[in-house]
């Protein structure tokens, strides 16, 4: 390092600043330590530091709004004793590099300071699985340059809970990204170098699932002919992703609790319990809530594994970020099946962006594959898409809410039918299906919507018609 950088470590907790001050300035940074608010602000007056480690609970937000307008290139890392994610989002959108939960891992603050100060070390070499999980970071790192509000939260909140060890929840639509999210936060956590273990929980025959967590001793049921390292093991000192876990049928779910409560399990038919150090994930495509509410799933489990609640936005509430994914997805498989498709009509971009995306990303990319290999090459038009996006036989609702019609024309009472079925259901949504106050928002009376929703539920309408609950 030819210059010498200045650090400020600003804690009110004396082993913490000392711990970092020297380890800081055995690198050769120019590194100094203080304890109070106004030390801070003097300080940063007279000696301009290239970067401030702030400790929260040094009046940290009042602190940063300071600093981010008296010295707008000076950048600061939050530390922070718990992951409390309000203050989270508020420190990221006020301008901080990033906010590091505590205990703070020394090397972690290392690779930041260097990331920040642009200090470029040789990197060592890269093994296979250096490269895919570089793609995996690749696809999410995409995303994190969105500007759309819901990702830009989801960001600053992913990016500060993947450095601690806090156990996170991903909530999400089906094909919202949601195990991509899990990769992402294993890949920069503290534990990246050990193995991320996933459990489908609803993929597991039920009479097996016991034995797939905790592992079984030879002959504890039929078929056990040797010993079994369970997934909880096998995660030990990594993360262990539990994916679909609203699926875990109930008597699991206790046990399970109880595994997590005192990382301590018992294989299945083993007289001696084991230990296991992992960090956990749990992920699911249902309403979580609704599930506790209605008795699926334990109330205790809920709140032990919803420390840290990420939610995944629906493609639909981000739609800014469906031309950049098109357009990564075309590239992609036009260099994996080597075809030549270059460029899309402005009405293919129309159509790609004012769709509904039930499936989320993986539909459009689905959407993208399919089309990109029937192309081969050249430009994309309206009648390379499937049919659900051209919008034949079905009214196109842009987002400025008109309505396009398709080419060979609609059946009006059809589609009518249609509209009105999507407002009474919309209307039973946010009424939580009380059919007195849905009728009140739709000025009907209360028999006209129980009549209109009887129709619905007859199938009087098509096949793709939803019904009504
Ligand atoms: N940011 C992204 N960039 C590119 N591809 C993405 C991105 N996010 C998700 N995908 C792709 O979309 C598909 C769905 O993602 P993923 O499996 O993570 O979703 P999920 O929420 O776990 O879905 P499910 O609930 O159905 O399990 C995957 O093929 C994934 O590679
Ligand atoms: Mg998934």
């Amino acid at each position: 390092m030819d210059k010498k950088y200045r650090i400020l470590v600003a804690d009110t907790e004396p082993t913490v600043r000392t711990a970092i001050v020297n380890y800081f300035t055995e690198m050769n940074f120019e590194c100094l330590g203080v304890e109070t608010e106004s030390e801070v602000i003097n300080l940063v007056q007279k000696s301009e530091p290239d970067l401030i480690i702030l400790a929260l609970e040094l009046n940290g937000i009042d602190l940063l709004r300071h600093l981010k307008s008296a010295k707008p290139n000076t950048e600061v890392i939050l530390t922070s004793s718990g992951a409390n994610v309000p203050d989270i989002v508020r420190a990221m959108k006020m301008g901080a590099y990033n906010v590091m939960v505590k205990p703070v891992q020394l090397e972690e603050l290392r690779d930041q300071t260097y990331r920040i100060l642009e200090i470029v070390t040789t990197p060592p070499q890269k093994t296979r699985q250096d490269r895919m999980d570089d793609k995996k970071n690749g696809l999410i790192a995409r995303l994190m340059k969105s500007t759309e509000p819901s990702m830009v939260e989801l960001f600053s909140v992913a990016k500060v809970v993947a450095a601690s060890d806090s156990t996170i929840f991903i909530t999400g639509e089906s094909g919202t990204g949601k195990e991509l999210m899990s990769s992402f936060i294993h890949l920069n956590s503290p534990r990246r170098n050990e193995s991320m273990v996933p459990v489908n929980c609803g993929a597991i025959p039920e009479n097996l699932i016991e034995s797939e967590l905790f592992g079984h001793v030879k002959g504890a049921f039929t078929g056990a002919i040797a010993n079994r390292t369970g997934r909880l093991k096998a995660a030990d000192s990594g993360t262990l992703f539990l994916d679909e876990v609203s699926e875990l049928p109930l008597h699991m779910q206790v046990k399970l609790l109880r595994a997590l409560q005192e990382k301590r399990f018992e294989p299945v038919g083993a007289s001696r319990s084991e230990e296991s150090d992992f960090r956990i994930i749990a992920a699911t495509n249902r309403d979580i809530e609704k599930e506790v509410e209605e008795g699926r799933f334990r109330e205790d489990l809920y709140y032990r594994l919803n420390v840290i609640p990420l939610h995944m936005p629906a493609l639909r509430n981000h739609r800014g970020d469906i031309m950049p994914l098109v357009e990564y997805f075309i590239e992609r498989f036009n260099n994996e099946k080597g075809l030549e498709v270059e460029g899309i009509e402005d009405e293919v971009k129309d159509r790609l962006r004012t769709y509904a995306w039930p499936g989320n990303i993986r539909e459009l990319e689905n959407v993208i594959e399919r089309t990109v290999i029937l192309k081969r090459f050249g430009k994309l038009t309206v009648n390379d898409l499937p049919k659900k996006l051209r919008g034949e036989g079905n009214l196109v609702l842009t987002d400025q809410g008109f309505v396009d019609m398709p080419e060979d024309g609609i059946d009006l009472n059809l589609e009518v039918a249609r509209l009105e079925e999507r407002l009474i259901k919309l209307a039973l949504d946010r009424t939580n299906g009380n059919k007195n106050q849905a009728a009140r928002l739709l000025h009907l009376n209360r028999t006209t919507l129980v009549e209109k929703n009887k129709e619905t539920r007859t199938g009087s309408l098509t096949e793709n018609t939803t019904t009504l609950q």
